[in-house]
């Protein structure tokens, strides 16, 4: 597998499909609520298997949430979530965020459980679908970004 960071002009046309295919036609989230004005902002993930297809992506706002989490129903379970989720974690890390926040869909709870998140609200219903706030907390600073001597 293999994660590319970048600018939503850079992936949205690659990652927009895995988001369509996840979000609108299997979950039924209305397409209206799925593009927002956040993608042109933010810094964002695409998956990729071993053919070169994309299958997963995600995005980290400048705020620090962590969302549209979506990995195609065929290779779930094999790792893509989790590294696209470290990925973005990494990168909000690096940029001296203290921590990362999200809205989970309630069956992602365990998912996102298992990267260190912890859930932070009461359940709430958002395009009609459970969920719960989780947060992420650093106890230490980001690493020192190395540079060359000569820089
Ligand atoms: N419930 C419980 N555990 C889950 C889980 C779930 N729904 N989904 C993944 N996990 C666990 C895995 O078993 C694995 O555990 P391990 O570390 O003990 O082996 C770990 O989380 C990482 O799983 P991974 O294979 O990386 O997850 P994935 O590639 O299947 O992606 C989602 C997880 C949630 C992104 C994916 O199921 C998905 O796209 N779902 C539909 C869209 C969605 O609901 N997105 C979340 C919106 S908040």
């Amino acid at each position: 597998m293999n994660i590319e960071l970048g600018s939503w002009d850079a992936l949205g046309a690659l990652a927009l499909p895995v988001r369509l295919a996840v979000f609108v036609q299997e979950q039924g989230v209305p397409m209206a609520l799925e593009l927002d004005e956040w993608d042109a902002v933010s810094l964002h993930a695409i998956a990729r298997n071993t053919q070169g297809a994309v299958i997963g992506t995600a995005r980290l706002l400048p705020d620090g949430h962590i969302g549209r989490m979506a990995v195609l129903a065929p290779a779930r379970g094999q790792g893509v979530g989790r590294t696209l989720l470290h990925c973005l974690m990494d990168a909000a890390h690096k940029r001296g965020l203290t921590q990362v926040l999200l809205s989970a869909q309630q069956h992602a709870v365990p998912f996102y459980e298992r990267a260190g998140f912890v859930v932070c609200s009461a359940p709430y219903l958002d395009a009609g679908i459970a969920h719960v706030d989780m947060r992420h907390t650093w106890t230490t600073p980001s690493p020192p970004t190395t540079t060359h001597p000569g820089s």
